[in-house]
């Protein structure tokens, strides 16, 4: 979990190289529901363009029926984006899902408008860039996209959203929450990330 374009996806992709799992984006999932005007997407589109959530049930049924694919079954998964309500996170609990880790990445509100409204995505290969942070190579930057809610004042419904019901979410799953300061490099989150999953999942010789 993490404020809009706090780095999920970021660092999603490098733990996802790293430990095999099968990364889900519910933005992502999203996103591609739209573009194929499937019966889920024609119903989330106004509420992603305003940058307000979709509903609980929709959001969580394509949650229950994506991880209940072999895939994810064999492989484990990792949840980017999802749950980010109070009623969301009671439904994990109700599938019997209980996470191994909980990681929140903590970024200032100001940072988190700088990193939306710089951000481009390669629609060829999905990966995210930053006019500042993250240059694209200068020979693909014509065929690069802005999200539609990637505007600053889109950025003030998401934060707004976020701050609404973080606490909310966080206090469930208080036990097992790390937070993880993002303000740094993507390199340096990912270093911090990195210890803490290896401190979690990797089981010390008994
Ligand atoms: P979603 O796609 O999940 O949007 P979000 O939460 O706003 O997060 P983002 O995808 O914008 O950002 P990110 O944290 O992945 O950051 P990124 O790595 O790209 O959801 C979109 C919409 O779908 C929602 O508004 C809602 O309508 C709906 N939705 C989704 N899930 C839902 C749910 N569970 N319930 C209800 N509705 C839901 O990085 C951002 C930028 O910063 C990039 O340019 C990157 O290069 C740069 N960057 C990354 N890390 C750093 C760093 N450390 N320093 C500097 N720049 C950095």
């Amino acid at each position: 979990m993490g404020g809009p374009a706090s780095g999920k996806g970021t660092q999603c992709e490098v733990i996802r190289q790293k430990y095999n799992v099968v990364h889900l984006s519910t933005g992502d999932m999203l996103r591609a529901a739209v573009a194929d005007k499937t019966e889920v997407g024609l119903q989330a589109k106004a509420y992603m363009d305003a940058g307000f959530l979709v509903s609980d049930d929709l959001i969580v049924k394509l949650v229950k029926d994506r991880i209940n694919q072999p895939d994810c079954q064999e492989r484990g998964y990792l949840l980017d984006g999802f749950p980010r309500t109070r009623q969301q996170a009671l439904a994990l609990k109700r599938m019997g899902i209980e996470p191994d880790t909980f990681l929140f990445i903590d970024v200032p509100d100001d940072a988190l408008v700088e990193r939306i409204v710089g951000r481009r995505l390669d629609p060829v290969n999905g990966s995210i860039y930053h006019l500042k942070y993250k240059p694209p190579p200068q020979d693909i930057v014509g065929r690069l996209i802005t999200r539609s809610d990637d505007t600053e004042e889109k950025a003030k419904s998401r934060l707004d959203q976020f701050h609404a019901n973080v606490d909310s979410v966080k206090s469930i799953f208080r036990d097992i929450m790390v937070t993880v300061d993002g303000s740094g490099s993507p390199g340096t989150v990912s270093q911090q990330i990195g210890d803490v999953l290896e401190r979690r999942l990797t089981k010390s010789p008994a």
